[in-house]
């Protein structure tokens, strides 16, 4: 499909269109479609696949690469992080691309970026590593001597959804000059992968001449200068064309970027480019400058111009538009244009210009036209190109300028609502507003830009006057209507925030007047370096158990050499795979008709439930789920839709490309048979109960604990879903051999997808081989929802004949995504006057989702939780399964503790207040004490509570910093802190149906081992602890060993991958293998005692001594119910809350857990960070919405789902594993750690409540018991501070 020709600079004929990858050259063909991107060139074409992708919108940074070219205009060398999976294929003409493996290997020697990331535990499952490597690297060819704060910003666009992002920035800190542990790279490191600036050349272009033909007749053109551009324009206008400069936009509005026939890139024209000065003083700048460039401008322009000091507020605020390698790319045009196409788009770019009162030109190569920005949204712009931008100069005189941005999450966030004000005041004269001012909104309203009325009404008026500031609030509120949005927030919520806003910019317009504790109201949150501590002890027993030690493919993994299920080479056979999707539920299936995709190129067939029909089962449900609960699960509707998303077909083509093409144009044709249920409380409302449990009475009779306790709480509150958001999305591959069909999936268990695919194609399991080689992030999203992609590979594979794969990236994926199910609970509880927690009744709807499935398991592992980390001598437990018309529900890093966790806390939070009493005094009163009975009847031994309490409380300074937090609240009337402390609780189940098995073999030849695993590896490191366990037992270095994929027909019947304790078993199945080989070699060792361990080896093989062995662990409770033992944490979170906006950081957490001996406290430390930082996102910030009347899935993205980034994380996290702490239950001494430090998560949550109630006590407001349902988002924040137009006031010194 394309030629290659090596040695870099060989050029064909001018036009050609070429590029170069890791300094080797390559034609592309004609023939790729112009929507062909970059990724899909390297990863399907080139098959150079270190490079990932997921969510294929610039919103995970799992694609990165480096883009070196020489500038169009200047041309000097440039280079930058660049999104592949956005990036049009023909835009890179002339460029080079450094993949990561274009800057480092095994063979050639890692790129100190990519061993550090891996020797500093940045890498988990590594499907994120890549990214972050090229983002480093990119930056740093542009940035070689960048400050810590500079190397934290790197990544505001790259997401790891494992390790809690801690242990990557420390990694990557030691890159930045001003670091204590400063290793700068040097210029040979930073020139690795690429061509002397020297030596590149001008991007080739190809004036009026399509460089590209795609199969629906688009084409694409590279024009190299302005005239050939309007000559292009001339002809294309009436028809649909679209110019192209980053395309980003197609990372937002995807529909927009598919329905252009005509693709014209503008990078290349360099009359588009340059910032200058104009005749009156003003700036110009170029439609072409980049967002980064912009800022780089602004920020010189900011410090140094007079007339233009607002710049340096202006580039502040660009910095937090998209992301680092969105900004380099997309042009600031691009960004207005998208306000134009779309004008509820809350363009941070348009309200900064606007209120900079900037002006447009325009041209269709025939005139030109200067436009204010309001009359540029209403221009006809077919035909029409942005040429530049003029700023003029501002009195710098007074004048006053801020900016505002307030978001779901720190950085790389659409705006819920922006901000920019220009004002200007006479300081002398009571701070009077001495010309209209420009108050400029986004996100309230497609109509709604300016604030005209309250411009109007704040001219001429005193800031110190009392009722100009009340007045303009009220007129504000009156004209700022936000519309209801789908995926926003409220309007209230909108109005509200504006008016607080804009409260925000006069006090800091007259900030010099007023007393300090009042101006806090003018200041935002100033996110400091995050930095972290780990103190942890190594319990070696003996070594290399024990010791702190990194997965031994996190260098591979960080050189994108590891290979993930979609790395593989596509066999020459090979189809790929694609579903289709149905758009609404419930739904009557009628038809699908496939004419339009047949047209694809590469199309190949679709099979239907129909095709299905005594051939296969058409049902996924998975073999674990025992047979007297399964309800059938379609692989294919047939003819009901149950929830949206749902796969109706699979279209099968030459490529992944062509596959998902071909499925987004086949139609589906339905009728919908009612309303959807698209919500627990819904359900609740519908009374749509599929399943209620008995109710429970756990201890001593409920009412009589409860009834004559003088402290009485009851109260309710709703937990949203939360996705797995593994980076590595869904994915399987099946192909036929002589054996049968070898299944390639990334699956938490092997076995149960063997079974289940056995049953499905009527074939003996034999004859299904399943391997798992690692997984991308699991958190249980590889368990269940895998097997629709598995299965569908596989009916297909079976009956073609052919290999076939199939790779979902992250927006399908979510549209048919299992999640945590949504529950609302109700409780009541009554505690003693010994404050002691007496009686707890929770009333639990769980929402099932379309089918009962896994809900039995799920409500259990709910039940078991609920009681948390404290003691109660009462339950009362009723639990409801709901029905919702969406995808079933199911597991997630920890299940049934993560919800239960924070229901407990605020319950406990809520008795403390009905009590009166200090919460964090009254949870340590309650905490469960060895000998005490806990909720699944066993009692309690070993948990630790009290003893990591108190050295907690003693290491975190809790006293101290209560006292200042004191200090600091009672100076800022609108900045307030928090702290919380809180404990956590997670039951470790040892009962299960299967052994954890490990098969070690030994090669007599040179010593080395290999080690199958029966687990499954996604991170959480089973394997580099079986390693450490099989090479303490066989005395021998580490790094002899090597490990192998999970294959179900190496070690059969294992158990499932999940609830934590994975790891242990497997070490113990490990220790028994190398046990046994060890037993087998002690005659042979006694005979040879000097003999070297191959040549030990070496005369056992000779002597028939078999040097392979299975070594099994099976799990059991022994005597106990339920648990085997209990995993516990106490954390210390403190929180600091703009009251205005209702943003908040987390200043600093403080987690200690109970690891017991840990096996690899390197990796254990990981795990705790990475399932804390996946808990803050549960808590605070992770919420799937769905369409009321499709039943749509509205957040299936990266634009409107959000988890954390590393800037969200705690700015100081310290984590602490409780030493000498042997634990007697658990396998080895240790503790199962991958989920259950996820629950001390919700201590953000009460370390930002006791910041709200601070701001209330100290503002006077009713003192009352602050209930919500989380994620508690800056919009709920803003609702519980309850800031109203009293607050708003300037009051003076
Ligand atoms: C992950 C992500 C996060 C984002 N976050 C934010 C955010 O927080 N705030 C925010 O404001 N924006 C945000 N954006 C939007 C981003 O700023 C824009 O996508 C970007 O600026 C568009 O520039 P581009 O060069 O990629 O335009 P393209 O995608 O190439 O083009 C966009 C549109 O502009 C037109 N166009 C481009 N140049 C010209 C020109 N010179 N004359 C006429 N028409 C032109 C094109 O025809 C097209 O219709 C985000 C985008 C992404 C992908
Ligand atoms: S940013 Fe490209 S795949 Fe996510
Ligand atoms: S290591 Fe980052 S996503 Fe898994």
């Amino acid at each position: 499909m394309y030629r290659q020709t090596t040695g870099s600079m060989e050029i064909q004929a001018p036009s050609d269109p070429y590029l170069f990858v890791n300094d080797v050259r390559y034609e592309i063909p004609r023939d790729c479609s112009p929507e062909m991107t970059l990724n899909d060139f390297l990863r399907e074409v080139l098959e150079i696949k270190g490079t990932k992708v997921m969510c294929k919108e610039a919103g995970c940074g799992c694609c990165i690469v480096c883009a070196v070219y020489k500038h169009p205009s200047s041309g000097e060398a440039v280079s930058k992080p660049v999104n592949s999976c956005i990036t049009p294929l023909y835009s890179t003409v002339g460029w080079h691309v450094i993949t990561v493996e274009g800057i480092g290997s095994a063979k050639a020697g890692y790129h100190p970026i990519q061993s550090r990331l891996a020797d500093g535990y940045g890498s988990q499952c590594g499907y994120c590593s890549p990214g972050f490597v090229m983002s480093a690297y990119s930056q740093l060819r542009d940035n070689p001597r960048p400050t810590e704060l500079e190397v934290e910003h790197f990544f505001d666009g790259n997401i790891c959804r494992c390790t809690g992002y801690r242990p990557i920035l420390d990694a990557m800190k030691t890159l930045a000059c001003d670091s204590e542990r400063s290793q700068c790279l040097d210029m040979e490191d930073l020139s690795r992968g690429c061509c002397s600036a020297s030596a590149l050349e001008k991007i080739p272009t190809s004036g009026l001449a399509p460089i590209a033909r795609g199969w629906r007749g688009q084409r694409f053109y590279n024009p190299g200068s302005l005239a050939d551009l309007f000559a292009l324009l001339g002809r294309l206008r009436s028809q649909p064309h679209r110019l192209v400069f980053g395309n980003t936009s197609a990372g937002v509005f995807k529909e927009d970027a598919a329905s252009a026939e005509h693709l014209l890139n503008i990078r290349n024209v360099p009359e588009l480019y340059g910032i200058r000065d104009s005749e009156d003083g003003g700036l110009i700048i170029g439609s072409s400058v980049s967002l980064h460039e912009l800022i780089v401008a602004f920020n010189d322009a900011g410090r140094r111009r007079p007339g233009f000091g607002h710049l340096g507020s202006v580039a502040e605020h660009l910095q937090r538009v998209a992301n680092q390698a969105v900004r380099r790319n997309a042009c600031w045009a691009g960004n207005l244009m998208m306000k134009h196409a779309h004008p509820e788009f809350p363009s941070d770019v348009y309200v900064l210009l606007e209120a900079s009162r900037a002006t447009v030109r325009i041209s269709d190569g025939v005139s030109e036209q200067q436009l204010v920005l309001a009359d540029l949204l209403r221009q006809d712009m077919r035909g029409r190109v942005i040429l530049s931008a003029t700023l003029p100069k501002i009195n710098d005189d007074g004048h006053h300028f801020r900016s505002f941005k307030v978001t779901p999450r720190r950085l790389n966030a659409h705006a819920y609502l922006n901000a920019a004000f220009s004002l200007s005041v006479d300081k002398k004269d009571g701070y009077r507003v001495t010309e209209r001012p420009s108050l400029v909104f986004g996100g309230v309203s497609g109509k709604f830009n300016h604030a005209v009325k309250t411009e109007n009404y704040l001219q001429n008026r005193s800031l110190l006057d009392e009722e100009t500031v009340s007045g303009a609030m009220q007129t504000l509120e009156a004209e700022a209507n936000p519309a209801e949005e789908a995926c926003g927030t409220s309007p209230e919520h909108r109005r509200g925030l504006a008016a607080n806003l804009l409260y925000k910019c006069l006090l800091s317009a007259c900030a010099d007047a007023l007393p300090r504790s009042e101006a806090s109201g003018a200041d935002t949150l100033e996110r400091r370096a995050q930095s972290g501590q780990q103190d942890y002890e190594e319990e070696l027993q003996p070594a290399p158990i024990g010791r702190a030690m990194p997965k031994l493919e996190a260098r591979a993994q960080a050189a994108g050499e590891a290979k993930y299920v979609n790395d593989a080479p596509a066999a020459r056979s090979e189809l790929f795979a694609a579903f289709v999707q149905a758009p609404e539920a419930p739904a009557a299936l009628r038809d699908i008709k496939a004419d339009e995709a047949e047209q694809v190129p590469g199309y190949h067939s679709i099979i239907t439930a129909k095709d299905l029909e005594g051939k296969y089962e058409n049902n996924v449900v998975s073999a674990l789920i025992p047979a007297m609960f399964a309800q059938k699960e379609e692989l294919l509707a047939s003819s009901e839709i149950r929830y949206s998303g749902q796969p109706v077909a699979i279209v099968l083509a030459s490529s992944q490309w062509a596959a998902d093409q071909a499925a987004r144009l086949v139609v589906v044709d339905y009728e919908q048979t009612g309303d959807p249920i698209t919500s627990v409380a819904e359900a609740v409302a519908k009374n749509s109960v599929i399943m209620q449990a008995p109710d429970d009475n756990v201890g001593e009779d409920f009412d009589q604990a409860y009834d004559g306790q003088a402290c009485q709480v009851e109260g309710q509150l709703v937990i949203n879903e939360q996705a797995h958001f593994s980076i590595e999305t869904l994915t399987a591959s099946v192909a036929p051999t002589e054996e049968g069909l070898v299944v390639t999936a990334p699956h938490q268990w092997v076995d149960a997808l063997a079974m289940t695919l056995s049953r499905i194609l009527g074939r003996p399991a034999n004859q299904i081989r399943v391997v798992s080689p690692r997984i991308g992030g699991g958190f249980g999203g590889k368990l269940l929802m895998i097997d629709l992609v598995a299965a569908a590979c596989a009916v297909a594979s079976d009956s073609l004949g052919r290999p076939v794969r199939m790779y979902m990236s992250l927006g399908p994926t979510l549209a048919l995504a299992m999640k945590r199910p949504g529950m609302l609970l109700r409780y009541r509880a009554a505690a003693g006057p010994d404050e002691k927690l007496r009686a707890a009744s929770w009333d639990i709807s769980s929402e099932a989702g379309y089918t009962l499935n896994m809900q039995a398991m799920l409500a259990d592992e709910l039940k078991h939780s609920i009681d948390s980390a404290f003691f109660c001598p009462s339950y009362r437990l009723s639990l409801k399964q709901m029905r919702t018309d969406k995808p079933e529900s199911t597991f997630v890093r920890g299940p049934g503790p993560a919800p239960a966790c924070l229901a407990n806390l605020l319950l406990m939070d809520h008795l403390a207040f009905q009590l009166g009493v200090d919460p964090i005094e009254f949870k340590y009163r309650n905490l469960y004490s060895d000998g005490q009975i806990d909720i699944v009847g066993n009692t309690r031994r070993g948990d630790n509570f009290q003893r990591m309490w108190r050295e907690l409380h003693q290491a975190a300074e809790v006293e101290k910093r209560l006292a200042e937090i004191a200090e600091f609240n009672k100076n800022n009337r609108f900045r307030k802190r928090g702290l919380d402390m809180s404990a956590s609780s997670y039951n470790i189940f040892y009962d299960r149906g299967r052994p954890s098995q490990v098969y070690l073999a030994l090669q007599a030849s040179d010593g080395s081992v290999t080690l199958s695993h029966g687990g499954a590896e996604m991170g959480q490191g089973i394997g580099v602890k079986a390693a450490q366990a099989a090479a303490a037992i066989l005395e021998i270095d580490i790094n002899l060993v090597k490990i192998k994929a999970t294959d179900s027909h190496v070690l059969p019947n294992n158990e499932v991958t999940g609830g934590s304790s994975t790891s242990e078993w497997n070490c113990q199945a490990a220790v028994e293998a190398a046990t046994q080989i060890k037993e087998r070699l002690r005659p042979i060792r006694e005979a040879n005692p000097d003999a070297s361990w191959k040549d030990l080896l070496n005369k056992a093989s000779q002597a028939g001594v078999s040097l392979a062995a299975m070594g099994s662990y099976y799990c059991k409770n022994g005597d106990r119910k339920g648990s085997r033992y209990s995993s516990t944490g106490v954390g210390v979170t403190e929180a600091e809350v703009d009251i205005l906006t209702g943003e908040f950081e987390i200043r600093r957490a403080d987690l200690m857990m109970d690891v017991g001996k840990s096996l690899n406290p390197g990796v254990d430390i990981g795990q705790i960070e990475g399932a804390f930082v996946m808990g803050l996102g549960y808590y605070t910030m992770e919420r799937t919405l769905y369409d009321s009347d499709s039943a749509k899935n509205l957040t299936d993205g990266t634009w409107n789902y959000k988890v954390p980034q590393a800037a969200d994380i705690p700015r100081d996290l310290r984590v602490h594993v409780l030493r000498n702490s042997p634990n007697e239950a658990g396998v080895l001494s240790t503790k199962a750690i991958g989920e259950p430090p996820i629950s001390l998560a919700a201590t953000c949550v009460t370390a930002v409540k006791r910041a709200i109630e601070a701001f209330r006590e100290q503002t006077g407001k009713p003192k009352q018991f602050l209930a919500f349902d989380p994620p508690l988002t800056p919009e709920k924040v803003l609702q519980l501070s309850g800031v109203s137009a009293a607050d708003r006031v300037i009051r003076q010194k």
